[in-house]
């Protein structure tokens, strides 16, 4: 069933488990996701980016997974991911979004927090959660490419004072995941055995300050063990993306260098679909998601 955020986030679940925010833009990649949560009984988010809505049609695509998810034995919230556009925001949360992330982030603290009050004041009038970004995930996501720095990370304290002025719902927070995967300009690979790191240590100083629940981006390529114990540190959800397209993409491939005769995109994107379920059923369970419904 598609239910307001609010069901799956709350202050009992905080540090005991974290629901996935499975990113999709398709047909099968939603199908794929929302089988994975079936079959583990695990409450899930489904978000969209911007590039998702522009490749699939908002509506076409807001339809498929409001259709799914109705249609699901379990709860699914409907998120927009990273979006600074704000007349697109609205016309999401009229479609029935139940959370959007305005993401001003690239902006100087003093602007992000304005246009973040802004959308609070708007979407917190219509029911609607609001999830807002301090500091700057590494990666590239949509139409930003952030390299590394250390003075990307969210700094706890300005974490904790840009909460209490915007009074979002729950905060992203840059502690050292990063977007997609990186690809190797010589060997034009990508290099998906990197593995990422979740600084812990700061993640533990922004929970003291930060009472409302952290959301952890680029959660792709990061451990199993590190993902897992984030969650101790009120972490509540992990955006994972990357991870599902791989999967996906690998079997793919795989199917289309084995069977070179088959024509059908069903018979060619069926075992794709199954390759990600796989991953996300792997998800739910390194998250603790699964049974939680
Ligand atoms: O907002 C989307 C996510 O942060 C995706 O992260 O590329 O590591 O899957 P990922
Ligand atoms: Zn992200």
């Amino acid at each position: 069933m598609l239910v307001h955020i609010g069901k799956l986030i709350n202050r009992h679940m905080l540090g005991k488990y974290a629901v996935p925010a499975f990113n999709t833009q398709d047909l099968e990649t939603t199908l794929g996701i929302v089988r994975a949560a079936q079959a583990q009984k695990a409450p899930i988010i489904i978000q969209t980016s911007v590039g998702a809505l522009e490749y699939a049609g908002i509506e076409e695509l807001v339809g498929l997974i409001k259709t799914e998810a109705r249609q699901a034995r379990v709860p699914i919230a409907l998120h927009q991911d990273h979006c600074h556009d704000f007349n697109l925001l609205k016309k999401l949360i009229d479609l029935g979004y139940s959370s959007v992330m305005i993401d001003a982030s690239h902006l100087p603290y003093k602007e992000n927090l304005k246009l973040t009050k802004q959308v609070v004041a708007y979407a917190h009038k219509r029911g609607v959660w609001v999830q807002a970004e301090l500091g700057r995930i590494l990666g590239n996501e949509d139409w930003q490419n952030v390299k590394s720095g250390e003075d990307l990370m969210t700094d706890p304290d300005q974490a904790a004072d840009f909460v209490a002025q915007t009074r979002i719902d729950t905060l992203a927070v840059a502690v050292g995941s990063m977007h997609g995967i990186p690809i190797d300009p010589r060997i034009k690979k990508v290099l998906t055995t990197l593995r990422e790191h979740i600084d812990l240590k700061r993640l533990a100083a922004i929970r003291q300050k930060v009472k409302i629940p952290l959301v952890v981006h680029g959660a792709s390529g990061v451990p199993d063990a590190q993902l897992r114990a984030a969650i101790k540190f009120n972490v509540a959800v992990f955006n994972i993306d990357t991870d599902l397209r791989v999967a996906f993409n690998k079997a793919l491939r795989a199917n289309l260098k084995k069977n070179p005769q088959i024509y059908d995109p069903r018979k060619l994107l069926a075992p794709a679909t199954d390759a990600l379920q796989k991953v996300a059923e792997h998800k739910l369970k390194v998250l603790k998601t699964s049974n939680q419904i």
